[in-house]
């Protein structure tokens, strides 16, 4: 495995290989990598000649109060995991050779960033946007992964691929999660024994709410019940609970024949998202 940490030597090489016909995928991560993470990298390892993984802790997409300084950096436990999934480049920018110092170019979906995680964090997915397109010019996969976890990103990557005319597959990829169903994530870290037992119930909230949604309930009942349970759990506050349509992210109908169901909820003062979707 190679690290590298200057953008236009990845660029170079990912030339050289698609002159060859090599395939690429392109695994972006903010590090602390976890199953979740690996997962991601097994199927890019899988699908393609070639794979990419950037471990960079993005500083624009973190708002002013958020977690950016204390987002753990575990780099040696990274490069390590990357070697074991046989990653064949580890990208690793930093804010110097990533963001120049005249940067002022910002890509914004004038849409979907205004709902659900953009209501309490309105740049989080300006930050995302533009370093995710960054990392496209740079690595130029043929397949690009992400994690159905971060629901919206996913949906607003893929819609910035179309609209922006990227010829690369956006591949979205199951969630991976703990023993008693709470999603994996970085920022799990931060959470205490107990708040881990407690965040477990957002899951269970998720599949019941599954359920009454396959047995036929309103969504508004279903809202209301989910809502219900999610305030129940200990040391929780709720940031949003949406039923969208899984597509496009509207307000769900209950015409809608598939959905997702997702939460944000601050439990200890961690900010968790999760998500479940239904099909009818
Ligand atoms: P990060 O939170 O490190 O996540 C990197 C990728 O791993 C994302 O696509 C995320 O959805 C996926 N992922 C995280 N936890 C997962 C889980 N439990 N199951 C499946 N996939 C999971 O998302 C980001 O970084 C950043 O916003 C990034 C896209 C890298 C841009 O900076």
């Amino acid at each position: 495995m190679k690290i590298i940490k200057k953008p236009e030597e990845l660029q170079k090489i990912i030339e050289g290989l698609k002159k060859k016909g090599k395939t690429i995928g392109l695994v972006p991560t903010m590090g602390a990598l976890h199953n979740g993470h690996i997962s991601l990298i097994k199927k890019s390892v899988s699908q393609n000649d070639v794979t990419v993984v950037s471990v960079y802790v993005n500083p624009i997409q973190f708002g002013p109060n958020e977690d950016y300084e204390k987002y753990p950096r575990p780099i040696e436990k990274d490069i390590a995991v990357c070697k074991e999934n046989k990653v064949d480049f580890l990208f690793l920018p930093t804010n110097k050779t990533l963001y120049n110092d005249n940067f002022s170019t910002y890509i914004y979906n004038n849409k979907l960033s205004k709902i659900m995680c953009g209501v309490t964090r309105p740049i989080h997915f300006q930050g995302v946007c533009t370093v995710v397109a960054k990392l496209f010019n740079i690595a130029m996969p043929t397949r690009a992964y992400f994690g159905l976890k971060d629901y919206q990103q996913y949906i607003i990557v893929k819609q910035m691929a179309k609209d922006l005319n990227f010829n690369i597959n956006v591949i979205g990829c199951p969630i991976v999660r703990e023993k008693f169903g709470l999603a994996m994530s970085s920022r799990n870290t931060y959470l205490s024994q107990t708040s881990k037992q407690n965040a477990c119930g957002i899951y269970k909230s998720l599949c019941l709410a599954k359920k009454q949604f396959s047995d036929g309930k309103k969504l508004k009942d279903i809202k209301k019940n989910i809502t219900k349970n999610i305030s129940a759990i200990p040391e929780s506050k709720i940031d949003y609970v949406e039923i969208r349509n899984s597509e496009n992210l509207d307000l769900a109908t209950d015409k809608d024949k598939s959905i997702v169901i997702a939460v944000a909820v601050q439990v200890s003062n961690v900010r968790l998202i999760d998500n479940i979707v239904c099909k009818k």
